[in-house]
């Protein structure tokens, strides 16, 4: 069966539409979103443009900011030094991947913890690995355990969780996040040995490596949830292409228990958490 990323995301918007209009209510505070673009990647215009549209859908203060491809490093750093500054402001996400001349870990460093919504700071990182609830969590791994959970329940105590991929913006963080969970958490990658045996052992496997359908039926458990974080446009005979995951999913569905599907599995999740952060910073921090 498939779990349902749209569904379960149009909930959780339904959900912070109201906590934005109590915090309205009873604090004065709407939740702001600044989001900033740097260039002109399309693929990247697609994505602010859905966070833009989600963000106001829920009553929220959406603003973008775009800057040309050229922009200088110290341009960028002072719009963040004047977002940082604005009570208005209560999430920053600067869209990656950012152009080279620009060095993305101290556009990172440099967004204040407490509005950094991507949860991409050492400060936010260090506090998820430290279990300590304060953390921003990034929001695609949210995602992942949220999408998880709808199908096996909350309490995943127990279970194998073998997660491949060892990124900074997803595999490390929704490792530490089904740790937390008291699943037995393997992190497989690029130089791991017999993969497909190792993911054939995984109650829940999340693949997050960015390889299409890479994930075949014999690397699945029957019986196991599988949860694709790939987002990869392959080339169709029409020339207009096609997004398929990281997993190959007519293989794979007959074999697992339940699997989300791509478009409309983990992508949805990914804004609708990228909201939840930013209320809950109004909330804790506005
Ligand atoms: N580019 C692709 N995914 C993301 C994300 O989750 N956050 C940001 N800021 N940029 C991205």
């Amino acid at each position: 069966m498939n779990i349902d990323g749209k569904a379960l995301a149009q909930e959780l918007r339904n959900d912070l539409a109201v906590e934005v209009k109590q915090l309205q209510e009873e604090r004065g505070i709407t939740p702001g979103l600044t989001v900033i673009l740097v260039g002109e990647d399309p693929a990247s215009q697609v994505y602010v443009r859905n966070k833009v549209r989600q963000t106001k859908e829920i009553g929220m203060i959406s603003n973008e900011i775009k800057m040309p491809a050229e922009t200088s490093q110290q341009a960028l750093l002072d719009e963040l030094d004047k977002l940082n500054n604005d009570p208005a402001v209560h999430g920053i996400l600067v869209q990656l991947p950012l152009p080279k001349h620009i060095d993305e870990a101290l556009i990172i460093d440099t967004i204040l913890p407490e509005k950094d919504v991507d949860g991409f700071h050492p400060m936010n990182s260090g506090r998820l690995c430290n279990g300590d609830a304060a953390a921003l969590v990034p929001c695609t791994p949210q995602g992942c355990v949220l999408l998880a959970k709808k199908h096996l329940g909350d309490n995943l105590c127990g279970k194998h969780a073998v997660v491949i991929g060892r990124s900074n913006i997803v595999g490390k963080p929704v490792s530490l996040l089904l740790l937390q969970e008291s699943c037995t958490v393997t992190i497989a990658h690029s130089r791991t040995k017999d993969l497909a045996a190792l993911c054939a052992t995984a109650d829940i496997l999340v693949a997050a490596v960015g390889r299409p359908e890479m994930v075949k039926a014999d690397w699945v458990k029957p019986g196991a949830t599988v949860i694709d974080v790939g987002i990869n446009r392959i080339a169709t005979e029409d020339g207009k292409g096609r997004l398929v995951g990281d997993v190959d999913f007519a293989d794979v569905e007959p074999v697992a228990d339940a699997i989300t599907p791509v478009p409309g599995g983990v992508g949805p999740m990914t804004i609708a958490c990228l909201l939840k952060n930013t209320v809950e910073a109004a909330r804790r921090f506005g």
